[in-house]
């Protein structure tokens, strides 16, 4: 085992990438506005915006789509996605949907209320969107650490303040708060896992004053890993074993399918309880598609069912967690801050850090963002000043928020060492000449402020 270090697959299809000239990427940025998720796939070289719906499917995965059952209802592809589910997260009823967000809608339409805290440790971006548009008040309450990209040993970021939850119990009462979710891995701040000892003592607590727990469970095959390789008494346990457990402190669970079950579309809603269940049966019908679909093809069905069995295999996770790590490591040796402990699915960059002279109102991360596309083609994602500032509703001042990032996202069985290298290469020699750069503005932003990032329109100062 000792020298069998290398990727558990190899390649036997690839896809041709393009390079494109240093003139030509400016000129690509210059017509984005700044904003990378305007500029065209075909134009990227190495793209790390994200993990989501990225990974490359394996052999067993297309084999298993050619003998899908495309049929409207109770189809055999159903049937094999519900027991590859049952078997990783341990819950009776499964509702797919059609992605991630489909399934945090229908959790926040039976899960959050109006005028009620919705508490978790960092929520994303779209149950965020959905709770406030209900009127609900998420709340992240992830430990202080896990906003610091600079303390180093702590091997659980992504926990959540159970002193905060418990202090919003007194100042508001159980009553008020509706839901807790726990998102494993925890997305916002560096892909930093939780851990069970905090699962189980979250949810005791949420138990105790009959609060519903749900996990945000798109990289749970990940966060088990964390948990098997840095909790005591976890070595040992299969990764079933794990991911099971973590979802035994649960009531209901989502998943964004696109990540750690290795699709490229996907989502479901899994609960123990069946009364839940029958609602969310309901609300898909309305918004997904009948039961044993959700707005999936029987093609996707087969591949989720393959694909989550292939996400929680042990050699699959020790290559996954060494690449990212690899790229991580190699930051940090050439001084480049970090999040540390390296996290699951990404490294995210420090951009304070990595720009001190460059302001949170002038975007330091997206400005490392579009120098890293400009230098070579990679590109990255921010997650900082302009996908979680705010505006104050009361003054109308900016908030801007304590972790400000850049976010190189590694997508599933697609990049080999060489292309981490890239990244590497080009970060570095930005990093020498970092004095060099100015901020940026922001000239546009659409009318929910939430999801600003996705067409906010930029100029160079
Ligand atoms: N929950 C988490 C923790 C996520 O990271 C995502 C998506 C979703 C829910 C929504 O799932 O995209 O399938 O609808 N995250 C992607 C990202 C988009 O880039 O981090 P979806």
């Amino acid at each position: 085992m000792k020298y069998m270090t290398a990727e558990p697959f190899r390649i036997k299809m690839v896809e041709h990438l393009k390079k494109t000239t240093i003139d030509e990427r400016r000129k690509y940025l210059k017509e984005a506005g700044y904003n990378v998720f305007k500029v065209r796939s075909e134009n990227v070289y190495i793209d790390c915006l994200t993990d989501s719906g990225a990974s490359a499917m394996s052999d067993n995965q297309w084999a298993a789509m050619l003998q899908a059952d495309e049929t409207y209802a109770g189809c055999k592809s159903f049937y094999k996605f519900e027991a590859s589910v049952q078997d990783v997260f341990g819950l009776p009823h499964v509702q797919p949907t059609h992605q991630g967000r489909a399934a945090d809608y229908i959790m926040t339409q039976l899960y959050a209320e109006k005028g009620k805290y919705a508490i978790g440790n960092m929520h994303f971006d779209t149950f965020r969107g959905n709770a406030e548009i209900m009127g609900a008040f998420p709340v992240d309450y992830v430990i202080e650490e896990g906003l610091d990209t600079q303390i180093t040993d702590h091997p659980f970021k992504g926990n959540i303040d159970i002193d905060k939850f418990q202090a919003l119990i007194d100042e508001k009462g159980a009553e008020n708060i509706s839901v807790v979710i726990i998102t494993v891995t925890c997305n916002n701040n560096g892909g930093q896992p939780v851990s069970m000892q905090n699962i189980r003592e979250t949810s005791e607590l949420a138990q105790k004053h009959n609060i519903p727990v749900v996990m945000d469970s798109a990289r749970i095959c990940e966060n088990a890993y964390f948990i098997q390789q840095r909790e005591e008494g976890y070595a040992d346990k299969s990764i079933k074993e794990i991911t099971r457990e973590m979802v035994s402190y649960c009531e209901t669970a989502t998943m964004s399918s696109k990540k750690d079950a290795l699709v490229n579309i996907g989502g479901f809603f899994a609960t123990r309880d069946k009364e839940i269940f029958e609602k969310a049966n309901t609300l898909a019908i309305v918004h997904e598609g009948f039961i044993t679909y959700g707005g999936l093809s029987g093609r996707d069905l087969e591949a989720l069912a393959v694909g989550l069995q292939e996400g929680s295999n042990q050699d699959y996770l020790e290559y996954r967690m060494d690449h990212t790590k690899y790229l991580g490591d190699r930051l940090v040796e050439a001084g480049i801050p970090v999040m540390q402990p390296i996290g699951g699915h990404g490294v995210y960059v420090d951009g304070k850090l990595f720009f001190p002279q460059i302001p949170q109102s002038q975007f330091p991360s997206q400005r490392l963002v579009t120098a890293l596309y400009e230098l070579a083609g990679v590109r990255c994602v921010e997650l900082g000043a302009c996908a979680f500032g705010r505006k104050d509703p009361e003054t109308g001042e900016d908030i801007w928020p304590k972790l400000d990032t850049m976010r190189i996202t590694l997508a599933r069985r697609v990049y080999t060492k060489s292309h981490l290298d890239v990244i590497v290469n080009a970060l570095t020699d930005i990093y020498k000449n970092r004095d060099q750069y100015k901020g940026m503005k922001l000239v546009y932003e659409g009318p929910i402020t939430a999801l600003r990032h996705f067409t906010a329109g930029f100029e160079l100062l």
